[in-house]
């Protein structure tokens, strides 16, 4: 029952009740805001199809209402008005348009299976954005578009049923219902990464460091060198994850990456 409206929004900030769409990055011509609409029926007269489009409804004698035709807004005055179905040069502020299509599982920002495209969850409303930059792509550490020649993310999507991580920023995963885009984009807690063999998010030892235990706070990971040698050939180094605890009454903050006095954490160790 979804219209595949799609439109573009340029200009203006999104109020979403009390939310503020953080994404402003439309605002300078660095990406657009694409969203699909969901069908509503008619409800007055004169109304708003979406953002862009007027629409006319004439009273069905049952108290509701049919929709007689759509007028798509021109160039010149391209936003309608909710309040009087009419269009105007100047984006209504009840156009929040949002993209029924993303599941949204947490408040963020989401790689699309697209490079050029992501999704932002304002609570728990999605909004689709397309990179409008040549040679940008989504950059989920930086959370804006950004210049890069490589495009991947999904790409192990090949089976219903399972998780893949994304290629580029695996803390991010997709949920597979059919081989090819994943039906469901959703994060990793922390600095967590999906592990495709266990299907879990874990900690993943990447460098030399600790990392925080998403599960307990009192706990962490500490990734270290393992060095072995034989004798005969050159060393082998490895990466080694020790699961560790805090010491008594501390609790690990991730930010400093250290064990602090847990009184001054929001840690609730029980
Ligand atoms: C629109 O009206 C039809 C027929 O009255 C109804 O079946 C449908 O659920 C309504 N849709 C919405 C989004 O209210
Ligand atoms: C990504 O989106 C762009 C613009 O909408 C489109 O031209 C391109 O075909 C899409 N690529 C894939 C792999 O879907
Ligand atoms: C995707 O699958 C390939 C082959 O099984 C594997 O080498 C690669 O690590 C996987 N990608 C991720 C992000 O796990
Ligand atoms: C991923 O999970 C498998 C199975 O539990 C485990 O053997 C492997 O060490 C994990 N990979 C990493 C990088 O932690
Ligand atoms: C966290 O770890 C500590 C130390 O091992 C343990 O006493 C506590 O029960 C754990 N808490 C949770 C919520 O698992």
């Amino acid at each position: 029952m979804y219209k595949s409206a799609l439109f573009l929004f340029v200009g203006s900030w999104v109020t979403i009740s009390s939310f503020q769409l953080l994404d402003k990055s439309f605002a300078i011509g660095k990406s657009i805001l694409l969203a699909v609409s969901e069908e509503t029926n008619c409800t007055a007269q004169f109304s708003c199809l979406d953002c862009k489009t007027a629409r006319i409804c004439k009273p069905d004698g049952s108290g509701n209402f049919q929709q007689v035709m759509t007028i798509p807004c021109p160039k010149e005055k391209p936003y309608c008005t909710a309040e009087t179905g009419t269009c105007s040069d100047l984006p209504d502020d009840s156009c929040r348009t949002s993209d029924a299509s993303f599941v949204c599982m947490d408040d963020g920002y989401f790689p699309d299976a697209n490079c050029t495209d992501y999704h932002v969850c304002v609570g728990l409303q999605a909004y689709k954005f397309h990179c409008s930059v040549e040679g940008e792509y989504f950059n989920a550490k930086k959370n804006k578009c950004a210049s890069n020649s490589y495009c991947d993310t999904y790409t192990n999507c090949t089976m219903a049923g399972v998780k893949v991580a994304h290629q580029v920023y695996p803390q991010y995963f997709g949920y597979c219902s059919s081989p090819g885009s994943p039906a469901v984009i959703d994060k990793c807690k922390g600095p967590n990464e999906l592990n495709e063999t266990s299907q879990r998010c874990e900690a993943i030892c990447h460098q030399v460091g600790l990392l925080e235990d998403t599960s307990n706070c009192t706990k962490y990971f500490k990734c270290h060198e393992l060095i072995f040698t034989d004798g005969s050939s050159a060393p082998t180094v490895i990466l080694v994850k020790d699961h560790l605890s805090c010491p008594e009454n501390t609790a690990f903050v991730p930010d400093q990456s250290m064990c602090i006095d847990i009184k001054e954490t929001n840690c609730n160790p029980s």
